[in-house]
């Protein structure tokens, strides 16, 4: 946000008056706020808006005679529309005060220290669960509503939806109090999400933001029978009113209570005794966070004892015992300076964003990918626009859509180039029915850099100091046009391009000709053979021994290479018909590149006992590392994905296990197999009784 304050603030000669700022602020705090919380459809990413908002109440503190009048900096949330009927919460449903960094959250825990004298406080760590609050009212065990949180006063009656969800129990066991609220957090489970968004990409359909969204906008359906479709879940982690029943003096009775009455609470919950507990916990949760099958967008730090809670009581808006130590953004805002086009190897054409750099997810980000041309079309990003730039983990940047209230005046849509950008420019195709528009010119320089590149990158023949720059100079000087060429370079002619002093010249030949002797699998790979990927490679080169051997058997011998299978052998044998490839293995080997070695391969008489099946590895296996686990997995035709989902096979768990494949593998019903048995598993292919 810092962008749209910045920028509005700077587009006009005049500093601002605080006066005017204020005005401004509040219009667009209500705006965003109404976006999210009425119309499920926010522009601004959360950390913008929070920012928003800070300003906004930091100018009112310091100008409180221009802080009369209605500012949305004192209600809570969004108001309840006018779609669904309005339910008075019995307790107001309050919201929780931040921290966005380590200093702010020890700040909160020296308040709470002086709020209760000095008296130590025992504190309960939660998930702060990215999706939206909800309020649950039973009585006599029956559910009553469901109501979403609303401005915290009143909510909106959702009841019907949320009696779709699996984990709402329509009605509590016996013994439940005559009344009980019991409050959470619906979420759409990032499975499902994935799992939605494949069937809109194939059916050409707008794409669902982010989970969050996804789930707010499933519960604000007319039509029931459309929530129950999108498989939304709950963690409960509060209670409202409560009338008979069991008194509790914890949070954590609270918690063990709710769970007895069969509503889900979070496995991760754990009570602490200090800050620096509740520090670890937080960077290992910053850490981890998409190991879970959830978003979570923080910790929730909570007082125990519901004694010091009464003691510590509540602001206006939100209690003193309670922070939300919040981690940093994987969504920022930033400028859209162009839309370019890549050219991949097999000539398939990417749109990307060319961006102010933005600070996002952990490293700078300049560049993000658009996908492809149907995607730039539904989320309608012009160059120009104000634009959510999303990175989350290990996943490359990506545009999320444009700010469309920020949009300025005259902005062109952006239009899918014809032509390939390379210096050739030949016309761009795009077949009927497919989502990827490509250069189909033998000759393109974009295509022939990227195959080299592909070649020399770390997962194919690993030729150490052969980057894209690098590659992009040997093409321009003529001295490679094709990946045999490479081969052929001296020190001598590698001297004197841009940057090559004699030594850096003499490294460059060295690392080309260390991988003359890489095994026939990496050679394989390096021909970027569609389909064909390291694992197949590596099954291939085992059981059939070289480059040659594997090129030359039959289609049906090599189909019959567990894990290869019949597409990807066929695709081998059309590469291999060309008369191009033919010539180019020649040279490769005239130029003293090995392609009889076999190396890095598993043993070929085992029994493919896992084909077709997954198999998750966590923890220490013993006898094992991660690597030669996951190999053997393979070896037996099976496949071994780094995370567990509805249709893994098996997770095996060894020491020092993280506990969310375990929690997911519990939540989806996959079998978990002790490390130790490992080897009953890959012998039977069955889960050792
Ligand atoms: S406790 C008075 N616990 O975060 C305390 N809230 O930013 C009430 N949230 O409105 C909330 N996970 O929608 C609590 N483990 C958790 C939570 C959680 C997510 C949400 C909730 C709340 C918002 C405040």
């Amino acid at each position: 946000m810092v962008a749209v304050a910045a920028e509005r603030g700077g587009a006009s000669p005049t500093p601002e008056s605080p006066a005017d700022e204020i005005a401004r602020l509040r219009e667009s705090v209500a705006h965003h706020n109404r976006l999210y919380h009425e119309l499920d459809s926010p522009e601004l990413p959360d950390v913008e808006f929070d920012l928003l908002v800070r300003r906004l109440r930091e100018l009112e503190e310091q100008h409180p005679d221009l802080a009369g009048g209605q500012s949305p900096t004192s209600t809570v949330g969004g108001v309840a529309s006018a779609t669904f009927a309005p339910i008075e919460h019995a307790v107001p449903m309050m919201s929780l005060d931040n921290a966005m960094d380590e200093p702010e959250l020890r700040a909160w825990g020296e308040r709470l220290e002086r709020g209760l004298d000095g008296a130590d406080a025992r504190l309960v760590c939660e998930l702060k669960i990215d999706g939206l609050a909800m309020s649950l009212r039973y009585e006599r065990g029956e559910l009553v509503y469901a109501a979403t949180r609303g401005d915290g006063r009143v909510g909106e009656d959702v009841t019907a939806n949320v009696r779709t969800i699996a984990d709402v129990p329509h009605r509590l066991p016996s013994g439940a109090p005559e009344v009980i609220e019991i409050r959470g957090e619906i979420y759409m489970p990032v499975s499902v999400f994935d799992e939605l968004n494949r069937e809109a990409t194939e059916a050409g359909e707008r794409l669902l933001v982010n989970p969050r969204n996804a789930a707010a906008g499933s519960l604000r359906q007319k039509d029931p029978s459309v929530t129950a479709r999108r498989r939304l879940s709950m963690w409960a982690y509060q209670l409202g009113e409560v009338v008979g029943g069991p008194t509790v003096d914890s949070h954590r009775a609270a918690l063990d209570l709710i769970a007895s009455l069969g509503l889900p609470v979070n496995p991760e919950v754990r009570v602490v005794d200090g800050l620096e507990e509740v520090v670890s916990l937080c960077r290992h949760w910053q850490e981890h966070r998409h190991d879970l099958d959830y978003d979570i967008d923080g910790v929730v730090v909570k007082v125990d004892d519901l004694a010091q809670r009464v003691q510590l009581g509540h602001t206006a808006r939100a209690p003193r015992w309670a922070i939300a130590f919040k981690f940093p953004p994987e969504e920022r805002t930033t400028r859209l300076l162009d839309i370019q086009v890549s050219v991949g190897r097999t000539g398939r054409t990417t749109p990307f964003a060319v961006l102010e750099p933005v600070f996002v997810g952990g490293s700078t980000v300049t560049m993000a990918t658009l996908h492809n041309q149907d995607q730039v079309r539904l989320k309608d990003v012009r160059p120009g626009d104000l634009v959510v730039v999303r990175k989350a983990g290990d996943v490359i940047p990506e545009v999320v859509g444009p700010v469309l209230s920020e949009r300025p005046g005259g902005l062109a849509e952006w239009e899918f180039p014809s032509l390939c950008p390379c210096p050739v420019g030949s016309q761009l195709e795009r077949a009927e029915g497919e989502a990827d528009t490509r250069c189909v010119e033998a000759t393109c320089p974009f295509q022939r850099d990227q195959r080299i590149i592909y070649w020399a990158s770390r997962g194919a023949m690993d030729i150490e100091g052969l980057g894209e720059r690098t590659v992009a100079q040997l093409t321009a000087a003529g001295l490679a046009a094709d990946v045999a060429d490479l081969y052929t370079l001296t020190a001598e002619s590698v001297e004197g391009l841009d940057g090559f002093a004699r030594i850096s010249a003499e490294k460059l030949v060295a690392g080309i000709d260390a991988s003359r002797g890489r095994p026939a699998w990496r050679v394989l790979t390096g021909f970027g053979i569609k389909h064909l990927g390291p694992t197949a490679a590596q099954s291939l080169a085992a059981e059939l021994g070289g480059v040659r051997e594997v090129l030359e058997a039959s289609e049906e011998r090599r189909a019959e290479v567990s894990g290869v299978g019949e597409v990807i052998s066929a695709s081998v044998s059309e590469w291999w018909s060309r008369e191009a490839h033919r010539d180019l293995v020649d040279r490769l080997e005239r130029h003293g590149v090995d392609l009889g070695v076999a190396e890095g391969s598993v043993a070929s008489d085992l029994e493919p006992t896992l084909t077709g099946r997954a198999v998750v590895v966590t923890g220490t296996v013993p006898g094992h590392t991660r690597e030669s686990a996951q190999a053997a997995i393979v070896a037996r035709g099976g496949a071994s994905p780094g995370s567990v989902s509805a249709k893994t096979f098996a997770l095996v768990v060894g020491d020092g296990a993280g506990a969310s494949k375990l929690t997911k593998a519990e939540k989806v019903g996959v079998p978990v197999v002790p490390a130790d048995r490992f080897d009953e598993l890959l012998a039977s292919g069955e889960i050792p009784g």
